[in-house]
């Protein structure tokens, strides 16, 4: 199929580019500035907020699919800059899905746990958004602009996405794994909950999502919550790195612009029912990332 991946340049973006062309689809990738990643995907540089270069390129390509992994990710980014977020997180979504309702291409939407308040997690699929913030409150609009556009499209959510080597900037595990690697201590959250989620594996329940066009929304995320720290201590386990160099903190302690969802994570029983790329555990997790950290 013919494939549009925004978001090229990023974490999911990119693995989802190169695992979709190595499935044997066409994928044109789209993101901001010059190629950063390599893989066997062509790639056009467009700014996502520019509704004609969004079109243009769509009508184009004539994708049959469109997955939008871009967003502006930086929580407290958002929170300095809500025109921004607003554009990137909500206008480019309604481009992209005016783009799709045009060509007829099916829209995966990739979103987050933080359109959830964080009071009473876990949270399935059905649980109402209650988003604090800007950056969450823009990825609830963004989604309803995904379903607003194309009706049967799928939104996607996960979590804490981690995953070596970082594509862009670091992510949560590449920087746990830089720090501990190098002897330096991390502090984690010892009060907040999450769904920490491979990278690869949340391209892989994408690309299927994708492929087999389920529509509505899916919780694409890992299959275990646990707080940060558990997911450190885990971490050091698997790779042999000292434990004492992970140590506690408080999220209710850190001062933080935007507000965090402390009680989060998502189920995934729908996902791990419906799909064959299902949700990992977070053994299989670490045990993944060990291979992808030592390959490297
Ligand atoms: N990472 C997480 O922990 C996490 C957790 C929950 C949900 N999510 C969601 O998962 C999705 C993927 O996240 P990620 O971690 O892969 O994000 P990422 O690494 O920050 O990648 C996002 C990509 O989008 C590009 N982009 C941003 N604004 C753009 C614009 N205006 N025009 C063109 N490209 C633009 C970025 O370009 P630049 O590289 O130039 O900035 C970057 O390459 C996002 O929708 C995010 O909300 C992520």
């Amino acid at each position: 199929m013919r494939c549009i991946v925004t978001g090229s340049n990023g974490l999911v973006g990119a693995r989802l580019a190169r695992l979709l062309s190595a499935r044997g689809h066409e994928v044109l990738g789209l993101s901001r500035g010059p190629r950063r990643v390599e893989g066997a995907f062509a790639y056009r540089p467009c700014e996502l907020t520019d509704g004609t270069a969004v079109l243009g390129a769509v009508r184009e390509f004539r994708p049959e699919l469109v997955f939008n992994p871009a967003a502006a990710t930086d929580v407290d980014g958002c929170e300095r800059d809500r025109a921004m977020a607003w554009a990137v997180n909500v206008e480019a979504v309604a481009h992209l899905g005016r783009g799709c309702a045009e060509v007829g291409a099916h829209l995966v939407h990739v979103s987050t746990d933080y359109v959830f308040d964080g009071e009473a997690g876990p949270y399935a699929e059905d649980a109402l958004p209650n988003p604090r913030g800007a950056y969450a409150t823009s990825k609830w609009l963004g989604e309803r602009a995904a379903q607003f556009w194309v009706p049967g499209a799928t939104v996607a959510r996960t979590a804490v996405v981690y995953g070596w080597p970082a594509a862009g900037r670091p992510n949560f595990g590449s920087w746990l794994l830089s720090s501990l690697s190098a002897g330096k201590t991390v502090q984690l959250f010892e009060d907040q909950w999450v769904s920490p989620s491979l990278a690869d594996s949340v391209a892989e329940m994408l690309a299927e999502l994708g492929e087999r066009r389920l529509g509505g929304v899916f919780h694409a995320a890992g299959a275990e919550v646990v707080d940060r720290l558990t997911f450190g201590r885990a971490l050091c386990e698997r790779f042999g790195f000292d434990p004492a160099l992970v140590q506690g903190s408080r999220l209710q302690d850190a001062k933080l612009l935007s507000p965090r969802p402390r009680h989060s994570g998502l189920r995934v029983e729908k996902a791990a029912g419906l799909l064959s790329a299902r949700p990992l555990g977070l053994g299989p997790s670490l045990e993944r990332l060990y291979e992808a950290f030592h390959a490297s």
